[in-house]
């Protein structure tokens, strides 16, 4: 384990199993598994894990750029990276500790052989763009969940699928503790925070405002009466323009099957590329 000022940092996954072994089984342990470049949605996940465990319980965060979960043709290369501001900015928010592994063979060694993957909820939205994807995200969030055995592990609904796919993996498999969504944290135009917001170049973070608009008007209509998903999500493309849609949706916000008319509560999920970038966003309801 090595200390940066006030947080320290894990690099293996024998240390971080061994961090843990200290810890009684029933620890208060909030953990916000991250893939870094953090920002105030992150931010927002820890004081929530804080507030939760007190001031006596451990927060821990991982930083990790998970290989497995994106595609070949995916941004992993790009996907923006700052460890040194990541561990400032946890540590601010009173994080003690940061699980870093100084590779990806520490998660996914070699000879690993083994893959979780829940059926069903992965079929739409970004599971049909992105085969594989929470594959990935599932198989590295239970080897995490496996080293640190949080009594919490706290994730933004900006990732509803993600959010969804892993309440029924941690039910499933019977771990311990308790998975917390949180809701998603916007900047002052309504964008939501994410990472991948810092790829975007001035002109495409000035027409992703396209999104949060297209949600409040969604939202307005669906006050206003409607509930067909062809009123709601009528002529998408001109309202979401420039940017490129990978996906409109309307789906049943429990079992995330697409749905016509909304008699449930329902999830409008949307995945748009601006300048290259996909972002993805969604509303209640
Ligand atoms: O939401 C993310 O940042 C990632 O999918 C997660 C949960 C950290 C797994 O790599």
């Amino acid at each position: 384990m090595s200390s940066n000022e006030a947080i320290s940092v894990l690099r293996s996954a024998g240390e971080a199993r061994a961090w843990r072994a200290t810890l009684p089984a029933d620890a208060p342990v909030a953990f916000i598994p991250t893939m870094g470049f953090l920002h105030d949605g992150h931010l927002s996940l820890m004081a929530e894990g804080r507030r939760r465990v007190g001031p006596k319980g451990q927060v821990i965060t991982s930083i990790f750029v998970n290989p497995t979960q994106f595609g070949p043709n995916e941004d992993f290369d790009r996907y923006p990276r700052d460890e040194a501001g990541d561990l400032a900015k946890a540590a601010a928010a009173g994080v003690d500790l940061a699980f870093c592994p100084s590779a990806p063979s520490e998660l996914f060694p070699a000879h690993s052989r083994t893959w979780i993957e829940v059926e069903g909820l992965g079929d739409a939205l970004c599971g049909r763009s992105r085969p594989g994807h929470f594959r990935g995200v599932c198989t590295v969030v239970a080897k995490l969940w496996g080293l640190l055995r949080p009594s919490i592990g706290l994730f933004g609904e900006k990732d509803y699928q993600q959010l969804a796919i892993l309440r029924r993996m941690h039910a499933d498999l019977n771990l311990c503790g308790e998975i917390i969504g949180m809701p998603i944290v916007r900047e002052p135009d309504g964008l939501a925070m994410s990472s991948r917001n810092s790829n975007l170049d001035p002109s495409s973070r000035e027409a992703a405002r396209a999104i949060p608009r297209f949600l409040a008007e969604v939202r307005a209509r669906y006050a206003a009466g409607e509930r067909a998903a062809a009123g709601l999500l009528a002529d998408a493309p001109a309202r979401l323009a420039p940017g490129r849609i990978d996906y409109v949706s309307l789906v049943d916000a429990a079992d995330l099957r697409p749905i016509d008319v909304i008699e449930r509560p329902a999830l409008c999920a949307l995945a748009v590329y601006f300048g290259g970038v996909r972002l993805i966003d969604n509303a209640l309801l």
